[in-house]
């Protein structure tokens, strides 16, 4: 058993990694500033877990606000999701994502050195892979982003690439992530972003509630079959499963590591809709717009390395089911973790 430090842990993958981190006996303590999650979404993690979460709203780059949690609580491994994640927002305000990514990794970095804390696993991202490289895209393939979020992934790699040179003892795992989609199980948490969606499925989510009215498909030109983009997407719960065993991997003495994350097969923009409204039973209405700055057509994973060196298995690869578990929680919190009068239902 480990006590695993989750930063940024009250959000979408955190949440449904804790959840995943304690029914496997592991104790979990959340850093959260709460800029992007809710509380609510922890409380659910304790009802579904039935466990305590000891949870400190911090500023994840203030070092003696994170100085006092591994002083109160011995910390072995760190899990760090803590940064902005809108691209188009990155463009706008390059500086503010820097200061803000890179500066969490750093201060988690240094204040993990102070208190001899040596197991580090990094939630990195598809998006670091160069556009030009072959599908399926392995660890090794050529990086090179299209935004400062992007950039700032990279980045963080990089400084826990040098930082492990240099530390014998620290070791770390850097996982990149494909398209995280779909809900836990109970249906009792989900993705609940905040503002407009970014991204597709939480925004055809909110086309099915009625929040929204239509879907804009970003471009139908693409070198595709039905001229949309294609991407691998990946359940959240085996998302969760992969941050076990990385964590695991690393406290076995396991080496510095970078793994992929996703199902090796892709879906176009429009194979999804039409999956979405097979799950849901609705029309979810979309219409042709403009591509969108910085989408590469394809990005589809290889993931054999972490299901050979992790013992990874993604256990949902049907799209339809990963699709219809995200619609047991958007159709039942509408307004997501906001909905008050559903909360009190549960
Ligand atoms: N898309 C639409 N309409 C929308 C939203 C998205 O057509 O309203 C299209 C996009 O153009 C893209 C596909 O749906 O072709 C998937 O887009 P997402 O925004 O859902 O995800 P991305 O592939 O752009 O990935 C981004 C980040 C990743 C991050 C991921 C999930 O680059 O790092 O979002 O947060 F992991």
């Amino acid at each position: 058993m480990a006590t695993i430090l989750c930063a940024g842990g009250a959000g979408y993958i955190g949440t449904h990694t804790c959840i995943a981190l304690l029914q496997a006996g592991h104790k979990v303590i959340v850093a959260d500033d709460l800029s992007n999650s809710k509380k609510a979404a922890l409380d659910r993690v304790q009802q579904i877990t039935g466990q305590e979460i000891p949870f400190y709203q911090i500023d994840i780059k203030n070092e003696n606000e994170l100085s006092v949690i591994f002083a109160k609580h011995k910390i072995d491994a760190v899990i760090h999701w803590a940064g902005f994640k809108a691209v188009g927002e990155s463009v706008e305000k390059p500086l503010m994502y820097y200061q803000n990514n890179l500066g969490c990794t750093i201060s988690l970095l240094k204040v993990m050195a102070e208190f001899g804390a040596k197991c580090f696993v990094f939630s990195s991202s598809a998006t670091v892979y160069d556009v030009h490289n072959a599908m399926p895209l392995k660890e090794e393939d050529v990086c090179a982003c299209t935004n400062p979020y992007g950039w700032t992934k990279w980045m963080g790699e990089q400084i826990l690439r040098d930082v492990g040179k240099v530390d014998a003892q620290m070791s770390v795992v850097l996982l990149r992530y494909f398209n995280p989609i779909g809900a836990h199980e109970s249906g009792l948490i989900g993705e609940d972003p905040n503002g407009i969606p970014n991204n597709l499925m939480p925004y055809i989510s909110q086309v099915a509630v009625g929040k929204r009215e239509k879907l804009s498909i970003f471009g139908n030109d693409y070198d595709t079959p039905d001229g949309t983009c294609i991407r691998d997407y990946i359940h959240v719960t085996d998302l969760a499963q992969a941050h076990i065993l990385a964590v695991e991997y690393l406290m076995n003495g396991g080496e510095s590591n970078t793994f992929n994350l996703g199902n090796g097969v892709g879906f176009t923009v429009k194979e999804v809709i039409e999956t979405a409204r097979k799950a849901t039973g609705l029309e979810i209405k979309a219409q042709t717009a403009p591509r969108r700055a910085g989408d590469p057509a394809r990005l589809i994973a290889s993931s054999e390395k972490a299901k050979k060196v992790l013992g990874w298995k993604p256990e949902h690869a049907d799209l339809e089911e990963i699709i219809s578990s995200a619609w047991k929680w958007h159709s039942t919190h509408p307004t997501g973790f906001a909905d008050g009068r559903r909360d009190a239902s549960c």
